[in-house]
């Protein structure tokens, strides 16, 4: 396996992951099925593919979710790209198909989904550079990455500020952050649900909060596209450090 990304250290493989953590990272306890080799199998296939059409009730898919990633990372032959939380892969995989020549790391803290990745990698004659790593700890050099795309993370993640300003470090500058999240429902129905699904771990971000959180990082919203309670967006670094 090519070493494309600039790691900041050397780090063992194991059967062509790498692995970057000493020991599994804390998480609350209903995101532990992160970690079972069934969810990270059946997870794409019962439910990423359809996952966009039943957020939406059927306004959007996740073919066109894809689309428009694609579309707004305009990401150009041989650029260096790392898919953030990457789950099985869905994000890296599809850019590989759209621009073979990219550089494509991908990384997650959950070993089963990098196992499923590498695996739908393979069947698809896909390269990917597969990373066993914790977004609140990045294991690469400042400057790395021409994009960062992350699908649905956010929502999961524990510390958003310290996460935003590890993707700015690992960004190169004038680098773009390409981020799906799910946002607070407005109606009593879907908000009744997502008071039952927070009990679980995961939270539903402001958007307002999360452009204000990812500006303090340095990155700048530069567009957004919000449908019902999907949000996608696209934010870029700054090109040179606020003085
Ligand atoms: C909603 S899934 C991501 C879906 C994927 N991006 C896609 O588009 O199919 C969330 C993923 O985030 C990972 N994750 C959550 N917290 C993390 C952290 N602190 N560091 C690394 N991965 C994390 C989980 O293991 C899980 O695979």
């Amino acid at each position: 396996m090519a070493g494309i990304s600039r790691l900041d250290k050397s780090y063992p493989e194991k059967d062509g992951i790498i692995l970057t953590l000493k020991e599994r990272s804390r998480v609350p306890l209903a995101q532990s099925s992160n970690f079972l080799p069934l969810t990270a199998k059946l997870y794409e296939p019962l439910w990423r593919h359809r996952s966009l059409g039943i957020l939406t009730r059927g306004s959007f898919s996740t073919q066109r979710e894809l689309e428009l990633m694609l579309e707004w990372l305009e990401a150009k032959a041989n650029e260096t790209i790392l898919d953030a939380a990457c789950s099985a892969g869905l994000y890296a995989r599809t850019l590989a198909n759209y621009e073979p020549t990219l550089n494509l790391t991908a990384t997650d803290f959950s070993l089963p989904f990098l196992q499923q990745a590498k695996s739908y990698a393979e069947q698809k004659n896909v390269q990917l550079e597969l990373i066993q790593a914790d977004v609140r700890e990045l294991p690469f050099e400042g400057d790395s990455f021409d994009a960062i795309v992350c699908g649905g993370s956010l929502n999961e993640f524990t510390d958003l500020p310290t996460t935003l300003a590890e993707f700015a470090r690992v960004l190169k500058p004038g680098g773009r952050m390409w981020q799906m999240y799910l946002k607070e429902a407005e109606g009593w129905a879907g908000k009744s649900l997502q008071g039952l699904i927070k009990l679980s771990g995961i939270r539903f971000i402001d958007p307002k909060e999360l452009e204000q959180l990812a500006q303090e990082a340095n990155l700048t919203l530069q567009k957004a596209q919000h449908r019902g309670v999907v949000v996608m967006s696209l934010f870029k670094k700054a090109r040179a450090d606020h003085a």
